[in-house]
């Protein structure tokens, strides 16, 4: 019991779960319009925090960009095949046979390069407004996975076209993958845990030990489902957590 109560009164605990809904009355009241699926709407909002120059809507438009990306993602997997034979040519007859295909695809490259831009942008405005000081610090901590997340969604796609510039780039960086220190076959210290370049961090991201097949629908995978599926867990939480800290923290 002890350790029950060290962890749920611990400061990590505490910054994620805010308060035990059976310790007051009130609270009854509270379970309802503070549970964001029960009352989607805030029951206030302070009118500071409807300033646009307060946080130039940046994690609003990340958002936008990211939905952008879903949708013209979707219609471009209905001509996409992601193996060697196809990749490219199919990246071409979208641009050339397809009905707008050449304005979806460069809508989804345009919309991939705003929301990292943007995210980038959000998490300098959080920084310098001190908005991830407490009680918003978990939500600073979920907004780190984002990013790492917005990377990951970029590197993964730029496979995708099967052009020089997309397999020499993969190239490089999985290169950096095998350089990894102890799990990486070229890296310092693989000998101690074995490590060559069939169990290795390169070999992991590839499937192989060079850029081909394996490497193009594993980056397709990662690119269409977990990554995006993972995204939207994190933005869900990450606006559940907004509501939760108070709504948006205040212009100084
Ligand atoms: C896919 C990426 C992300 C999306 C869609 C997103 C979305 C949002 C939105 C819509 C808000 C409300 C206020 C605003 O629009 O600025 C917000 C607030 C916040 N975000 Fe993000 N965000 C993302 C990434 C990040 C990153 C990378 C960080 C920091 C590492 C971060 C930390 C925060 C924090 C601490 C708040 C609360 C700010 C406050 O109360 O003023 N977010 N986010």
């Amino acid at each position: 019991m002890m350790i029950v109560n060290r962890i749920t009164q611990s400061r990590v605990w505490t910054s994620i779960f805010r308060h035990n809904l059976d310790d007051k009355p009130r609270n009854k009241g509270l379970a309802v319009t503070s549970n964001v699926f029960l009352h989607i709407h805030p029951v206030t909002t302070r009118a500071s925090a409807m300033k646009v120059r307060f946080t130039f809507c940046m994690g609003g438009l990340t958002f936008l960009m990211f939905i952008v990306e879903v949708v013209t993602g979707i219609l471009l997997m209905f001509y996409y095949r992601p193996v060697p034979e196809y990749a490219y040519t199919d990246m071409k007859l979208i641009e050339h046979t397809v009905h707008y295909g050449m304005f979806l695809r460069n809508m989804h490259r345009w919309a991939a390069h705003a929301m990292v831009i943007l995210v980038m942008l959000h998490m300098l405005r959080v920084f310098l407004t001190g908005s991830y000081k407490p009680p918003r610090e978990f939500n600073w901590v979920v907004g780190v996975l984002l990013l790492t997340l917005t990377l990951l969604l970029s590197f993964t796609g730029y496979l995708l076209p099967w052009d020089q510039i997309a397999f020499w780039a993969i190239t490089v960086g999985s290169k950096m993958a095998a350089a990894t220190p102890f799990l990486g076959s070229e890296g310092p210290f693989h000998e101690l845990l074995k490590i060559n370049e069939y169990n290795d961090m390169q070999y992991l991201l590839l499937g192989d030990n060079r850029v081909w097949g394996n490497a193009l629908l594993r980056f397709y995978v990662l690119h269409c489902v977990l990554l995006p599926v993972m995204c939207t867990v994190f933005i869900a939480i990450h606006f559940w957590r907004i509501r939760k800290d108070g709504g948006i923290s205040r212009p100084l």
